[in-house]
This record gives structure tokens, sequence and C-alpha cells, in this order.
């Protein structure tokens, strides 16, 4: 097959290959479109924890950004962590020159493990900067507490905070349910119009590592291929939901879910 569109995307590499760009490209690929890259940090790392984080330089990140997109335009963008203010900025000028339209945000703030991944005035700038100039916005449950400085322990919590980030300035928000102590999984995309919940299978696994980052890069994915947002919302948790259900236990710790879960190899490959 020929790729059906071109994706940009801006995070952090997981050495692992778990989640961060690795994930975003795995996904980006197993779903028929182009993926391109902005790496902003090198992380050392394994299923059982992080070991180190090198920052790549905000101009550099711009860079990345700019010289890649002037010459192949991304139909979407999907931009993963971005750890200080500098490197805020330097995607803000970035995309702004871009001019691509369909930015998928997941405000990476806050890991799996409960552990914050960026300090207090980055959260500040994702929110004043950054949050009403993207398409839509993936937080997870810390992190949509974090921005809307509020607890959220049911879906009447995740709907209140959706709506108060909408009348913040946010065109769609998706509050992904991972965190939420409840029997099914229950993600929730709000906007001025509409609130959609997305009910799905919750699957007793250790290995969930990179979900967020895959369903952002999956919804951006489908966003440029010309889908509307609640079809490639749903299609996007599809691909997630389908990707925990192998289970590849890869690791001693918190494992990867499997990217190649959409991917049938021909024949004369294999
Ligand atoms: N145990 C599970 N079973 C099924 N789906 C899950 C499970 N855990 C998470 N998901 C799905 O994975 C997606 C990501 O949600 P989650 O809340 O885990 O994001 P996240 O915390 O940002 O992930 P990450 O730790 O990778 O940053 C959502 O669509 C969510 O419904
Ligand atoms: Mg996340």
């Amino acid at each position: 097959m020929l790729p059906k569109s071109k994706v940009l995307i801006i995070a952090g590499s997981d050495s692992s290959g778990g989640a961060g760009i690795q994930a975003d490209i795995k996904t980006v690929t197993s779903l028929g479109s182009y993926a391109m890259s902005a790496i902003t940090a090198v992380t050392s790392q394994n299923t059982l924890g992080v070991k180190s984080i090198v920052p790549i330089s905000p101009i550099e990140v711009y860079n990345q950004i700019y010289f890649t997109s002037e010459d192949i335009k991304p139909d979407a963008i999907k931009i993963g962590m971005l750890h200080s203010q500098k490197v805020i900025d330097a995607v803000f000028k970035g995309i702004k020159k871009i001019k691509t339209k369909k930015i998928v945000l997941d405000p990476v703030m806050v890991a799996k493990g409960g552990a914050k991944l960026i300090n207090n005035s980055a959260i500040m700038d994702i929110k004043n900067k950054l949050l009403n100039k993207v398409f839509l916005l993936t937080p997870n449950i810390p992190e949509a507490e974090l921005l809307t400085n509020s607890k959220i322990n049911t879906i009447k919590d995740m709907i209140k905070a959706g709506k108060d980030l909408v009348n913040f300035g946010a065109k769609n928000i998706l509050i992904k349910g991972g965190h939420l102590k409840s029997k099914n999984l229950f993600d929730i995309l709000i906007n001025k119009s509409q609130i959609r919940i997305f009910k799905n299978r919750k699957y007793n696994t250790k290995n969930t590592h990179g979900t967020g980052c895959t369903l952002s890069s999956a919804i951006a994915t489908n966003l440029s291929c010309g889908k509307n947002l609640i079809n490639s919302c749903e299609l996007g948790i599809k691909y997630v939901n389908e990707a925990i259900k192998s289970n590849l236990n890869y690791g001693k710790g918190r494992g990867p879910i499997n990217h190649l879960n959409s991917i049938i190899l021909e024949k004369k490959f294999k």
C-alpha cells in the first residue's frame, strides 16, 4: 500500500520502544500513514523505570519541526511530552509557521505510576499558550485534574472538567479514563455542542505502557486521513484497546502494547 497521509510527531524518545516517539511512529505506520518526527528529549528507560532524560535544545526542536515540514507538509500533527517552557515556546513558534490545523496535543504531565513529569510553570504555559491553538487535547485524569484544579473520581467529574476546559478555550477535549476506578473503560469527548462517552472493555493487565501516546497518534492519523473527530476518536480507542488485548508481556515491569495488531503481512514477505 501507499501511505494515506503524512503525520508529524513532536515528542520524546523512549528507548524501550513502548511509548514516546517510538510508539507514535509505530502507530502512524501501522495505521497506514507516513510518520515524521521532531524529538524533544531522549530518555533511557525500560519497563521498570526511567534511568535518564536528556533534553534537546529548543532551537533544535524548532529546526526539526520547521525544516521537515516546509519540505513535506504534514496533514496532521501530534504533540507529546513538552518538558520546559522554552520547548513549549519553540513548538508554538514551529506549529504557527506550518499552518496545519489538525493538531492533537497529548499534555503529558503525569506518568502511569503517578510521577509528575513537568514543572508548574510548564503546565501553566500549556494551559495558557497551547490549549486554544490545538484541535484536540487528550489529558488523562491526573492531567485533567492539574489543568482544572479539581478532583476527578467519577464520570460526572470528568465531564465537568472537560466543560471547564472548553470554557477556558479548548476546542475539543478527550479525557481518558485509564486512571478511573471503574469496571469498564470510559473515554469522554467534550466540546461546545456535545458530550460523547466511549465505553470499552477494561483489561486486567500491567502491560499498558504507552497507551496514551498511542491513542493520540492514532487519532492524529485518523484525522490526517480526513475522518471526522468522533470517528477518529472511536477508531483510535479501538486500536489501543485491541493492542492492549494482545498482552505481549515483554520486560519485567509495565510492558508495551501490540502496535502491530492492525497489520497483515503480505505472503511474499513471509
Ligand atoms: N486496562 C485497560 N484496558 C483497556 N483500555 C485501557 C486500559 N488502560 C487504558 N486504556 C485505554 O488506553 C487509552 C489511554 O488512556 P490512559 O488513561 O491510560 O492514558 P495515559 O495515562 O495518558 O497513558 P500513558 O500512561 O501511556 O501516558 C484510553 O483509550 C484508555 O481507555
Ligand atoms: Mg499519558
